[in-house]
């Protein structure tokens, strides 16, 4: 195996096996392993053609001590299963969806990056309608699966200040579909902007919500959140994804005796932020530097000396001393 694990980037690379079970006549069989990255399902499936798919990510990180540990797979299952809900797939229970987790990390050790390299091995959970249907219908079978792949920082730049840019022409979900369940749909109405958004040199979209333009919704494919006064603010909606590395920066927060608040957030309220920042399990943090309103030729700067701000450092390295276990975890975040 040879693997620069310290300039691993995030992307997809075979490891040893994945683990997947099928439900079908209305329950779930055995786990079984497999070797292969390929799956065969009906042409019919309703993922593939009506969209009845959610996936979930989290990671598992070689700690000094050689342990590795998983942060947080509960939540992820919990939240999988309000996604399976969403958009009526059956749902894979908690117990089911920790064991498949486990097990894919445990057959692919190998691939859990070392401890220096600051990389993680991402595991990526998905369950899709695999039985047929022509009619809008949800499927009556179920395909869940866990394949793991090492990764590095998803934004090259890792714990560095990137630029968002916010496009009012684009939406990513509406306040009553599904833009806070992680379905596959949410991505795909994202990738126009997001692309555009990357070619002008931008890490992502700070979608506002799409009603009214007002509020700030989604960034890109993670949280957001904004620093002042001690306080850690971060958006109330109904049509952002519910982001576990946020609801830990609030606890983590608090816990540092600052205060915290989820509210409506509008726009016209990110001047007054000392820093801003997205967060999510791939992104982990990922500070920003600037946000340019495109629409209305007007720039917002976090910074003045090109790094991240101290509130956002001081999250970032708690955050990760927990997942490495440099730290310990009162909280019971890791398995
Ligand atoms: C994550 O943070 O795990 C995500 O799902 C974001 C993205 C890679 C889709």
């Amino acid at each position: 195996m040879n693997i620069d694990w310290a300039n691993l980037s995030f992307s997809y690379l075979d490891t040893d096996y994945n683990v997947r079970c099928y439900y079908r006549d209305g329950k779930w069989g055995e786990l079984e392993v497999s070797s292969s990255n390929q799956i065969n399902i009906h042409m019919a499936a309703t993922s593939l053609h009506y969209g009845q798919e959610a996936f979930e990510g989290l990671k598992a990180y070689r700690g000094k001590d050689d342990k590795i540990r998983i942060f947080r797979a509960a939540d992820n299952a919990k939240r999988m299963i309000t996604s399976s809900q969403g958009i009526m797939m059956a749902e894979v229970p908690e117990e089911l969806f920790v064991k498949a987790v486990e097990k894919a990390v445990a057959l692919n050790k190998r691939f859990v990056p070392p401890y220096e390299s600051g990389a993680a091995l991402y595991i990526r959970p998905l369950l899709i309608g695999s039985g047929p249907k022509v009619g809008v219908q949800p499927a009556e079978e179920y395909l869940f699966m866990v394949f793991v792949t090492p990764v590095g920082p998803y934004f090259k730049e890792g714990f560095k200040l990137t630029n968002v840019a916010v496009m009012r022409e684009y939406d990513r979900a509406a306040p009553h579909g599904t833009g806070n369940i992680k379905v596959g749909g949410n991505y795909a109405a994202s990738l126009k902007a997001g692309m555009i958004a990357k070619d002008k040199g931008y890490s992502a979209v700070l979608y506002l919500d799409s009603r009214e333009k007002k509020f700030i919704d989604e960034c890109g494919p993670a949280n957001f959140f904004g620093i002042k006064d001690n306080t850690y603010i971060t958006p109330e909606s109904k049509s952002i994804l519910p982001s576990i590395t946020n609801k830990s920066l609030i606890q983590l927060a608090q816990d540092m005796g600052m205060k915290t608040e989820r509210r409506p957030i509008p726009f016209d309220e990110v001047k007054t932020f000392e820093e801003v920042g997205q967060c999510g399990t791939a992104a982990v943090i990922s500070p920003v530097g600037r946000i340019d309103d495109v629409d209305n030729d007007e720039s917002f700067s976090f910074t003045k000396d090109g790094e991240p701000g101290p509130v956002s450092k001081k999250l970032y390295h708690k955050l990760r001393a927990i997942q490495y276990g440099d730290e310990p975890d009162p909280y019971g975040w890791v398995t």
